[in-house]
């Protein structure tokens, strides 16, 4: 039995990701992927504190915390819950060649590890972070192994390949299977924020 324990401001954050997502989520593939990830996330491992880097699309943050903390319910706390993270959470960039993104995307996003490699809980098997995109920003097309679940916080448009935009709506989810390709936008006028859920069993 593990002997480690998750601080406060982490754990709370961990499980009102966990309630909006079974709150907001009514496809059985959803569930059974989230499922997955809290299992794993049952046995914590220990945790670092970030540097605090920041971009510049980190001024909108605030910004886009927004809708959630007025939706209330366990948005709201998933909002919160970024918040209280915030001076601990380290940004970045995603690098290399993104010939489908926009061209306002390198310096309209920001990304961030929670838990995961090089998160506040550095491991492997799950990974959970954020996304933050500044209006009028398209997310390049990307895939990778781990199935994933976005939790959407805000406005914004997610798709699958060359499938037709959709649009979750705040509090809503995007999923997706192990490999497949996929985006995100933000809209026109507002900032994008959302949570993403990967887990590898690969790395179990
Ligand atoms: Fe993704």
């Amino acid at each position: 039995m593990s002997t480690i324990e998750r601080s406060p401001a982490l754990q709370g954050f961990l499980d009102a990701v966990k309630k909006a997502v079974e709150t907001g989520a009514p496809r059985p593939e959803t569930q059974a992927c989230l499922r997955r990830v809290f299992a794993a996330l049952a046995t914590p491992k220990p945790e670092t504190i970030g540097d605090g880097a920041r971009l510049p699309a980190c001024d909108l943050l605030d910004a886009a915390l927004e809708p959630a903390i007025r939706r209330g319910g366990a948005l709201k706390d998933v909002a919160l819950g970024i918040a209280a993270l915030a001076p601990l959470l380290s940004w970045d960039r995603r690098e290399g060649a993104a010939p489908t993104a926009s061209e306002s995307f390198r310096d309209g996003h920001a990304n961030t590890m929670i838990v995961g490699p090089g998160g506040i809980e550095d491991r492997r098997d799950v990974w959970v972070g954020l996304s933050l995109l500044a209006p009028d920003v398209r997310y390049p097309d990307h895939n990778h192994s781990p199935e994933e679940i976005y939790l959407v916080l805000t406005d914004g448009r997610f798709r699958h390949g060359d499938d037709d935009w959709e649009t979750p709506g705040i509090g809503g989810t995007f999923h997706n299977k192990p490999g497949i390709v996929h985006a995100m936008a933000s809209s026109g006028h507002s900032p994008f924020l959302a949570v993403w859920c990967l887990f590898d069993p690969r790395a179990t």
